[in-house]
């Protein structure tokens, strides 16, 4: 189908889109038969249901099991103890606890993605209510959609509740309530009743409210007004029907509510949103209390977060919040995740941006975020053992407890935004040159002038930001020139396979002190001592070490052989191979390079290499672009950088 049927299609369906609409005894026989199965929810369980539907899988998590709910995925990156905490809110207060009655109020430095999670809950829900398990009926002409079964008398609510297992809470707000006795003539099973659909637009379950100036703000944004014009129509400035119930906090009704930089507003409306959430009635003013079913999200940075708590005056609403902290990701395989989706959709795509751009950008993100440990370990180190990679010495388990030992870390270092700003400026400048590719040389040069021209930050902290751009590039280095080395391999994967495979025969032979066997010929063979500590010196494993090491990477082994036995499917056993232990790794990839050094040093540095020369560095080249993704200008730009830099001669 071409784009323009399509248009045509979706135009066709958008008319003949046709919402359900009844009475409330035909709503009734809806809620009988149960085609739509969560009718009863208030809004908290709606956004749980919503987020658990898109369904969750058990992770590890720096070796504790973690859920992981798919909803997040792909949006919010390396934020798991914020999510987790939000999520540990919403289920609770999916079950009516406590804590539906206590206001979620996330803080953290800026562009921690605190918006981009309210933004996430609420375009989840707008299509949530969309769909048959998130469907949401209202009473139609209420102002506020509110819940039908709230029609339901109050006597006949346990009995009905008990009979069909929906729970219903509240009264009618004084405008319904006013509908139902006049125009029904308090015949509610006759009351229409329609199916809505959440939407921030129309202003139906999705609410915003961002503070403006603290004085002339009006609470009526929040709480509604009267209208004056319709006093004159029903002559009676205490009929319900003169008030407006468009503040947020109706609009919101059985939806969501953000609350943008909450603490900056004035007392009132903090006092109203809490309410709300702790009473859930809003007081209209010269009207009784209306019952509301909002889920309200506030969100702020640190300075009026640290004021907040520090204020006397404040103390009695500290317990009535959920605070949730929300710092910089950590790990910079996330940082590189966000970096990505924020260029998606952007002419960026046009360029070529070599492959570890992101990830120098985002090791200097990282750095710049990190707190120095006491003990031996340093910035570089910490960057990678976060990121989930192995450091000698440190066990992934440590992690937790390290980041409980800073609870600062991540609240101040630089921001996605600032960084992304950065990648921008790069790109632009490489297009302005005529160049059709970027390097992490182009956006580490562009950071650096960010950094220097930017006065927000201090002299100190420009200079330790220009050190950590200088770390990020030495890390950078080396994974430059390994993957240079590894694009001197015809089939580097399988050669280091290979010799992984032969390495394990060795080993597994030398601690059971017997002989290897000949692969082919299975005849006896003596030990291949030089194959084994050819690996093992590329690691730094001392003669006394080695047996250790050796029953180490045997038990690896042992652990995937006893894995794959658990594993009913077959496609789920997996072959140990050199890569899924680190310092292994490591050390087969050093051994290999070795052996090269010489032929990689000489074709990479010399000035006017003779035609064979030119063939390997032209088969190099080849190889970065067929294996690794580098475009050919990319490549011989960075081979250029690296016979300078990285092949001492
Ligand atoms: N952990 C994260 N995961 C995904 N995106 C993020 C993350 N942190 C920041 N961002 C992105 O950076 C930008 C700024 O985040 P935003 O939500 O506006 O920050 P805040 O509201 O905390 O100031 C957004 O485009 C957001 O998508
Ligand atoms: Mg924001």
């Amino acid at each position: 189908m071409s784009i323009f049927d399509k248009l045509e299609t979706a135009t066709q369906d958008a008319t003949k889109e046709k919402r359900w609409e009844g009475t409330f005894r035909e709503y009734l026989e809806l809620v009988r038969e149960k085609k739509y199965p969560n009718l009863g929810v208030l809004s908290h369980q709606r956004a749980y249901q919503m987020i658990a539907n898109a369904g969750t899988k058990k992770s590890d998590y720096f070796g504790q099991e973690r859920t992981r709910y798919d909803f997040f995925e792909d949006k919010l990156f390396g934020i798991e103890y914020s999510i987790d905490e939000i999520m540990a809110y919403i289920s609770s207060a999916a079950q009516r606890t406590e804590t539906s009655r206590r206001m979620l109020l996330l803080w953290g430095p800026p562009s921690s993605g605190k918006s981009d999670m309210v933004n996430l809950l609420k375009r989840g829900l707008e299509a949530w209510s969309r769909t048959d398990a998130g469907a949401v009926f209202a009473i139609k002409g209420s102002k506020m959609h509110e819940n039908p079964l709230l029609l339901i008398p109050h006597h006949l609510r346990d009995e009905f509740s008990e009979e069909l297992g929906v729970h219903i809470e509240g009264s009618l707000c004084p405008h319904t309530q006013w509908l139902l006795d006049h125009k029904y003539n308090g015949d509610f099973m006759s009351v229409p009743i329609q199916r809505i659909y959440l939407s921030e637009i129309y202003r139906i379950g999705v609410g915003t409210w961002l503070p403006s100036d603290t004085k002339s703000q009006d609470i009526s944004e929040l709480v509604g007004s009267i209208d004056y014009a319709k006093i004159q129509e029903f002559g009676d400035e205490a009929d319900p029907r003169v008030y407006n119930f468009d503040g947020e906090l109706f609009v919101a009704n059985r939806g969501v509510m953000e609350f943008i930089e909450g603490l900056k507003a004035d007392e009132k409306f903090l006092r109203a949103c809490l309410t709300a959430t702790q009473e859930k009635l809003v007081k209209a003013p010269r009207f009784g209390q209306v019952y509301v079913d909002d889920f309200i999200i506030m969100h702020t940075n640190e300075e009026e977060f640290t004021d907040f708590m520090k204020e006397k005056k404040y103390e009695a609403y500290h317990d009535r919040m959920y605070i949730v902290k929300v710092p910089y990701n950590m790990s910079v395989g996330n940082e590189v995740g966000i970096y990505e989706k924020l260029l998606r959709g952007t002419d960026a795509v046009q360029i070529h941006i070599a492959p570890l751009t992101l990830k120098a950008a985002a090791m200097f993100a990282v750095l710049s975020r990190l707190e120095d440990e006491d003990g031996d370990l340093n910035l570089i180190q910490k960057m990678k053992l976060y990121d989930g990679q192995h450091v000698k010495g440190y066990k992934k388990e440590q992690v937790i407890d390290i980041k409980k030992r800073h609870p600062r870390e991540g609240l101040s270092g630089c921001s996605p935004r600032f960084v992304i700003d950065q990648i921008s400026a790069a790109i632009s400048k490489a297009k302005e040159e005529g160049r059709d590719f970027i390097t992490a040389l182009d956006v580490l040069r562009s950071l650096n002038t960010g950094v220097v021209n930017r006065d927000a930050f201090s002299a100190e902290q420009k200079s330790a930001y220009e050190q950590f751009i200088d770390d990020a590039r030495k890390e950078w280095n080396d994974l430059l020139r390994n993957d240079i080395q590894k694009a001197f391999f015809l089939e580097f994967e399988q050669e280091a396979k290979a010799l992984c495979e032969n390495y394990l025969d060795q080993i597994e032979a030398a601690c059971a002190n017997k002989k290897p066997r000949d692969p082919v010929t299975g005849e006896e063979t003596e030990l291949d001592e030089k194959l084994m500590d050819d690996i093992e010196r590329q690691i730094g494993i001392s003669d006394s070490g080695k047996v250790d090491f050796r029953n180490e990477i045997l038990r690896a082994v042992g652990e995937v052989a006893r894995r794959n036995e658990r594993m009913e499917n077959p496609e789920d056993r997996i072959k140990f191979d050199y890569t899924q232990h680190a310092q292994l790794r490591e050390g087969i990839q050093k051994a290999l390079f070795e052996e090269r050094k010489g032929v990689i040093r000489m074709t990479v540095s010399t000035r006017n290499p003779d035609p064979e020369g030119v063939k390997r560095l032209n088969d190099v080249i080849k190889r970065m672009s067929d294996q690794q993704g580098y475009s050919p200008a990319a490549a011989n730009e960075l081979l250029k950088y690296a016979s300078a830099h990285l092949f001492d001669k």
